[in-house]
């Protein structure tokens, strides 16, 4: 029969994406018999469990939300029951697609699907991928963190740079998840801002070049001259043919004409927008941003309502801080990337721990709505902000 045939079908492509945790949300809704014994909605997302991967189906009720988990070896069974029996729509998400499901009183199926275009819930994935291998595992040299002394040479963590390697593995986690948005067409082209010791330089071209397998091209810059010289010895040494190191300043950079991602880790104060400027105007499809010594705001903000806060010199430079750093956001919102704010590492081994993601759409709109609330905002609090200068030729005049 057409209906049980086409249930086979999306069983085969559920299943996948079940076992692997991209599947994030279903939501079923409208459903069929309405009453008390049925849920006005349920929605379905992946919790990792201590047995392993399960599936948790959230049902709503008129006075009443249950939980049920089930193994994601078993969740297509009791899904796929359900949309074709008892909800009219059903919305299925999963990392890049989404399938938009509508069942007729017959159970037969009209699937549409699209490309996913949405910012993906960061804590869905993490939940998920907390529990999951970290992309650097301990037990196994690597020979980049060998040479930068966080690893010993028969593969152990050394003691005191365990908060490093974290460190390192939470940000490869978060390259991992915008892979997708990065063209697979032609060599990459990354650079590293403020690069310093470049940990991150190094762990980023391991990760692309040698697990990926990516043609990549990496460059980092800085303005120290001695730590550059150290970068580029050990790149050498290392082999990484395609990981170069300059000695510059960030605003005056002018060395390629296109670029796919930007990375900045605690480049200090304005050094953070000069790099999203040049990230923006080259079209980079990501941006990885930890900003810190966001001093520019501080002198500035004024408001008497927010008094109580800014009459105390620590808490008003936490509040310029975080107010820089959502007008970071919310200017390449208006320019029309997508924008999520993550936290970096715990914040109990740096206050400094915010990054700013950014990703670019395959068409970049403007989003006229998010540049009137920046310009709200920044009337509020009687600031003007360095990235709107840098930016102009993008925004409204
Ligand atoms: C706090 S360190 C961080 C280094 C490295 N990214 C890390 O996280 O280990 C900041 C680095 O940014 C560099 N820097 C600051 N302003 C810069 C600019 N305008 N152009 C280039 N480098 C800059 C500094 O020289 C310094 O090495």
């Amino acid at each position: 029969m057409k209906e049980d045939n086409q249930l086979v079908q999306l069983q085969k492509e559920l299943q996948p994406w079940l076992t692997a945790g991209t599947l994030y949300q279903a939501i079923l809704s409208s459903p069929k018999i309405k009453g008390e014994q049925s849920a006005n909605k349920i929605v379905m997302r992946p919790v990792q469990l201590k047995e392993g991967l399960f599936y948790q189906f959230e049902s709503y009720y008129n006075n009443k939300v249950l939980h049920q988990n089930i193994p994601a070896a078993e969740a297509a069974e009791t899904l796929l029951p359900l949309i074709q029996d008892q909800y009219k729509q059903t919305l299925i998400k999963e990392k890049s697609t989404h399938l938009h499901i509508l069942t007729n009183k017959k159970g037969l199926l009209s699937i549409k699907r699209k490309r996913n275009e949405e910012q993906i819930p960061e804590q869905i994935i993490q939940q998920h991928n907390r529990q999951k291998r970290r992309v650097l595992e301990e037990g196994t040299p690597i020979t980049f963190l060998v040479e930068l002394g966080i690893m010993t040479s028969d593969g152990r963590v050394h003691a005191k740079k365990q908060d490093k390697f974290r460190q390192i593995n939470r940000f490869l986690e978060m390259v991992e998840d915008v892979l997708d948005y990065l063209p697979t067409d032609r060599t990459l082209k990354i650079v590293d801002f403020g690069c310093g010791k470049s940990y991150l330089t190094f762990a980023l071209y391991h990760y692309l070049s040698v697990e990926q397998q990516r043609n990549i091209e990496i460059i980092g810059l800085d303005l120290k001259s001695d730590v550059i010289q150290l970068c580029n010895d050990l790149a050498q040494k290392l082999d990484y043919k395609s990981l170069s190191f300059l000695v510059g300043d960030i605003a005056d950079y002018e060395g390629l004409s296109q670029v796919d991602m930007v990375v900045t880790l605690h480049a200090c104060d304005t050094a953070t927008d000069a790099a999203i400027g040049k990230a923006v105007n080259w079209g980079a499809s990501v941006i990885m941003s930890v900003p810190c010594c966001q001093h520019e705001l501080f002198p500035q903000v004024s408001n008497e309502i927010f008094t109580p806060l800014f009459s105390q010199g620590l808490l008003k430079e936490r509040f310029a801080s975080l107010a820089t750093d959502g007008i970071r956001g919310q200017l390449l919102e208006s320019i029309g990337y997508r924008v999520q704010m993550l936290e970096f590492i715990d914040p109990e081994h740096t206050p400094k721990n915010l990054l700013i993601r950014a990703v670019r759409p395959d068409v970049l709109s403007f989003n006229e709505q998010k540049w009137d609330q920046y310009q709200q905002f920044k009337q509020f609090l009687a600031v003007e902000h360095s990235l709107e200068k840098i930016l102009k030729s993008h925004l409204p005049s």
